[in-house]
């Protein structure tokens, strides 16, 4: 979705820490970014279609300098296409106040009617730029920049983060405002600053407050007040934030997708060595988090999520209800929230997510609480909406991630579940202690395994199979029992940044439809590894030989790879923790697939990295 930067500053100029915040945030959106700020006769604004790249080449005029004051916007389009015209920020009739907004004005046309006819005329085909028009007609009779939006938001319906600048008589105001989308603000002694998430506010100060729906809030230099919208004073407490601006740097990798598979070993790490007890035969949470006492209620668990973190989610699926034998059901968030689902005060409600900000997850969540389900989520991102909302977190320790298509937050999404599975088996009386100390040793050799599978050799292999098949009509990805969701997430990373048709199947319905599809232009990957299913897949890839299929082996299963055409061998683990490993070849492959192709594999046509509309 689109991401949001302002700041206001007690002196010096604004506009190249909004363009270096914009840059931080453009993942969130890339189709077009624009800035305005406060001049002393008003705002001026430069917008591009395209890339920063484009933006940055409008402002080398230098015309925009100066300003102490300004609001940028990276846009994903919604309504109205890319374009100079529909780029954010949007302009008031009289040139002297701008607004930036992510997310959706669903009474904009009802709105847009009454301004025409009040003799505006709009210059974009956005929902955002009523807001622009009624935030400036409202403040002709208000106090101030915020009672203004504050009347504005009185008649709007929808969802939005947005952020505000005028320049009045007085000087330059910044205000921003949410329903919905995320926005985080901070202050310094000389500056406020505002970003749609913490990524645009670390190199300024780790000390961040994360607004709440229905909050506005005024920056001033050294001061960021925030009322709800009748006006009254709210307090929102900075938190400390554990991450490096640094951490979301490219350094010597050519994208950061490459970066993050790299880093997966160093996640896992994190995420999950420092959690497991003393004695080695159990899981300690931070905080005491996850007691015996909080699983005491639970009688099944409603796992729900979006993307690739819903394939997290089937992994916990498997985890669950194999080491704690307890019922898990899982669900598409966006299917979950319009199902009236059977939900109640035994049922443990488990988001997974990333960001922590997808809107169908936060939905599901919402929903399953007022059910009277207990929530608990894992998540990557400290003080989103998704950790503030929920009776248990694990904070998955993937650090920031960049690249849309998701890879290290998806290795540390599946360690956190299997932490949070052995928990459960304990607490729960399914795991002996010999067991979860067996599964907790090996899941500590995974980290020179996952290294082993990132060697320069190992890399190697799986770049020259990427050439072999890149001119392939397609992919099937077979996978079975745990590694099935593996199956679905190497066709998914492979169709998102390289935009080949990909499916993923559950390698038992192979013969109930896709057998179909097989032919000498469809590449079959079967992930494979020892387990109690192995002989079956191996059948699979027979049976996908004996039809003049082509195939590449992947996992540890070495009696595939004699099978198969081409494998890529995966070390050997215990089967529960092999979707650790056999993920990461089948990420690495689409990389190498998406640059064969050229395509642009950190911003993958059309995606958003964090879909915080419906
Ligand atoms: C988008 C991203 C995916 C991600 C999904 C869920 O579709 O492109 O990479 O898996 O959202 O996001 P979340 O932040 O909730 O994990």
């Amino acid at each position: 979705m689109c991401g949001i930067v302002g700041a206001i500053l007690s002196e010096g100029s604004v506009v190249q820490g909004l363009v270096d915040g914009l840059r931080v945030l453009e993942y969130r959106g890339y189709d077009s970014s624009g800035v305005a700020v406060a001049a002393d006769d008003g705002v001026l604004v430069r917008k591009k279609e395209g890339r920063l790249a484009n933006l940055e080449a409008a402002l080398a005029d230098g015309a925009l300098e100066g300003a102490r004051a300004g609001i940028g916007h990276t846009r994903w389009a919604t309504h109205g296409p890319p374009s100079d015209r529909n780029a954010h920020p949007h302009l008031g009739r009289h040139g002297t106040l701008a607004v930036v907004h992510n997310g959706i004005i669903e009474n904009y046309l009802a709105l847009k009617e009454e301004l025409t006819g009040s003799g505006v005329v709009f210059q974009s085909e956005t929902d955002t730029e009523v807001l622009a028009h009624l935030i400036e007609r409202e403040l002709a009779t208000a106090d101030d920049l915020s009672s203004a939006v504050r009347r504005c938001l009185a008649r709007v319906e929808g969802y939005y983060a947005l952020a505000v600048l005028s320049r009045g008589p007085a000087g330059p105001e910044v205000v921003c405002a949410r329903q919905g989308p995320p926005l985080a603000v901070a202050s310094t002694a000389d500056a406020a600053y505002l970003a749609s998430d913490l990524l645009g506010l670390l190199p300024y100060t780790n000390r961040i407050s994360f607004l709440e729906d229905g909050d506005i809030a005024v920056l001033t230099p050294g001061r960021v007040q925030v009322i709800d919208l009748q006006g009254r004073l709210v307090e929102r407490l900075p938190k400390t934030i554990h991450w490096e601006s640094g951490d979301s740097g490219l350094g010597h990798w050519p994208h950061h997708m490459l970066k993050e598979i790299h880093e997966q070993g160093d996640v896992l790490a994190r995420t999950a060595f420092s959690r497991i007890a003393k004695g080695a035969d159990d899981v300690e949470f931070e905080g005491g988090a996850f007691s015996d006492e909080f699983f005491a209620e639970i009688e099944r668990v409603q796992v729900t999520a979006c993307g690739t973190a819903l394939h997290a989610g089937m992994i916990a699926s498997y985890l669950i209800e194999g080491l704690a034998r307890i019922p898990v059901d899982v669900d598409f968030a966006s299917e979950f929230r319009y199902r009236d689902p059977l939900v109640g005060p035994g049922t443990l409600a488990l988001a997974i997510s990333q960001s922590g900000e997808t809107a169908d997850t936060l939905a599901a969540t919402r929903l399953a609480r007022s059910k009277g389900a207990k929530v608990a989520a894992i998540c990557n991102v400290e003080g989103s909406s998704q950790v503030r909302e929920s009776d248990g977190v694990i904070l998955t320790q993937a650090g920031p991630e960049i690249g849309v298509a998701s890879t290290k937050a998806f290795t540390a999404q599946v360690a956190a579940a299997l932490l949070l599975a052995v928990r459960m088996g304990r607490a729960r009386g399914t795991l002996d202690s010999e067991r979860a100390r067996e599964l907790l040793q090996e899941l500590r050799l995974l980290r020179p395994k996952i290294d082993s599978l990132l060697t320069e050799e190992a890399v190697g292999r799986v770049r020259r199979l990427a050439r072999l098949h890149v001119e392939q009509n397609g992919f099937l990805f077979l996978g079975r029992g745990v590694n099935f969701p593996i199956a679905l997430e190497g066709a998914l990373k492979l169709k998102e940044i390289s935009y080949m048709h990909a499916e993923g199947y559950a390698a038992g319905e192979m013969k109930h439809g896709p057998i179909a599809l097989i032919d000498p232009g469809m590449t079959i990957v079967v992930i494979n590894s020892v387990g109690h299913v192995a002989d079956k897949v191996r059948a699979n890839i027979e049976q996908v030989k004996a039809r003049g299929g082509v195939t590449v082996s992947v996992g540890s299963d070495a009696a595939s790879h004699e099978v198969a055409e081409d494998s890529i061998p995966v070390p050997e683990t215990s089967e529960w923790l092999s979707p650790l490993l056999n993920v990461i070849p089948l990420q690495l492959l689409s990389y190498y697939v998406a640059d064969l192709r050229g395509c642009d594999i950190d911003k993958p046509r059309n995606l958003a990295k964090s879909v915080t509309v419906e």
